[in-house]
């Protein structure tokens, strides 16, 4: 094979969430898609909102010359005004068009802001669980992945953050709400986080940036608002994209924004500019963007997710699993029954349940569900849960 030895690596080793969905389509073609409970990937439920259809009909039915053209790199200037009101309004800080980089997703956002600040070496603190796919950005751009491990609730540790934010840190990836555990970080956290991070910067004699990697903000359950960091740290940077609170996860559209306070801002907006265009993203997809200028305000479907959410957790914790409650986003962590998740997952497909291993979110002892599933896979998966925990406590 003439692909790198470090590829060939990370793709054995690469995605416990697609080996859990491939196990899932071989399970599904022996019994039946019927008889199988996938609850391995992210993929939202809902549909986009009739608002969204509303404004993509507007935008495809557009004639003007050069609307399909290549644009600024950035994206549209009305279109980043537009993104930077509605987060001023919503977070009540000045955001401008030039604190806006339209992105290909929070993915892209991601990968755009890594380039812009990493140089070969400067570390990234992660808190486990995290979402598995930001150790291969961070190599991506030359950096070093440092892993702190949240507390046993999901929140950042800031004793531990302590030990492992040192000299060589450049940045910090934030993600409330967070995937895998659907925790929301609270203002507490958040302001004894931005205390560490300007003490650390000061030791250091320069400024660690908090990337905010923040997809699921508008997935918040039981009328919760959302704590922003932007509050609590000037130096802070939000990653994010429609593609859960929309379900436009296909359609890769996404942005980040500087805080306005945020160190060398204005370098920053430069920097990630030229990174959309040189990482060959180029630009945000320019339909999707003229979609969002042209889409009215709108209410992301959570009730339904809320309503699943309650349905797992009251049947779950009703049989003795263990599990913190998720305040956002579409998933849940529980504890697993037994220390070696891996295997625990094995012996839940062995009853044709299928979720993924908090191994794969750097989080071991723990199992992810996605509860983005209809309601027969949710219902149909109890009595393989049932089974499954019993079976396990009968061998211990
Ligand atoms: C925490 C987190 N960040 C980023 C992403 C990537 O989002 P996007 O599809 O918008 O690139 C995901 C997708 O699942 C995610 O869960």
């Amino acid at each position: 094979m003439g692909i790198s030895k470090q590829l060939r690596v990370d793709m054995v080793h690469g995605s416990w969430i697609r080996k859990m969905f491939d196990e899932g389509l071989r399970l599904k073609a022996i019994h039946g898609a019927a008889n199988v409970f996938d609850f391995t990937l992210g993929n939202p439920y809902v549909d986009p909102p009739p608002e969204f259809l509303t404004a993509l009909k507007r935008a495809a039915a557009e004639e003007r010359h050069g609307i399909h053209a290549y644009m600024q790199n950035c994206g549209f200037p009305e279109v980043r005004a537009k993104v930077a009101a509605e987060l001023s309004a919503e977070l009540g800080f000045g955001f401008t068009a030039g604190s806006v980089v339209m992105t290909v997703g929070a993915a892209g956002a991601l990968n755009v802001l890594l380039k812009s600040l990493l140089d070969p070496g400067d570390e990234v603190v992660l808190v486990a669980p995290f979402f598995p796919e930001y150790a291969f950005y961070i190599r991506n751009h030359s950096g070093v992945a440092v892993v702190s491990t949240a507390d046993d609730t999901f929140l950042p540790d800031l004793e531990d953050l302590d030990r492992k934010i040192g000299p060589h840190t450049r940045a910090m990836i934030l993600n409330s709400p967070c995937n895998p555990s659907g925790r929301v970080v609270t203002p507490e956290v958040l302001s004894g986080l931005g205390d560490l991070l300007r003490r650390k910067s000061a030791e250091n004699g320069r400024t660690i940036y908090l990337l905010s990697d923040e997809p699921y903000r508008r997935l918040l359950f039981d009328g919760r608002t959302y704590p922003s960091p932007f509050g609590h740290y000037a130096h802070t940077i939000l990653a994010t994209s429609h593609s859960k609170d929309l379900s436009l996860a296909g359609e890769r559209i996404g942005y980040l924004a500087i805080g306005p306070e945020c160190e060398d801002a204005a370098d920053i907006f430069a920097a990630a500019t030229f990174c959309n265009r040189t990482l060959g993203y180029v630009n945000a997809p320019a339909l999707m963007q003229r979609v969002l200028l042209y889409m009215d305000s709108y209410q992301p479907n959570v009730a339904i997710y809320q309503r699943k959410r309650d349905r797992l957790f009251e049947v779950l914790t009703g049989m003795g699993y263990e599990i913190i409650k998720p305040e956002g986003t579409f998933f849940m962590f529980p504890k697993s029954p037994i220390p070696d998740d891996p295997k625990w997952v094995e012996v839940l497909a062995r009853e044709r349940v299928l979720v993924t291993p908090g191994t794969g979110f750097a989080f071991p002892g723990y199992f992810r569900i996605s509860f983005a599933v209809d309601d027969t896979v949710i219902e149909g998966s109890f009595p393989g849960f049932e089974r499954a925990l019993k079976s396990v406590r009968q061998s211990a």
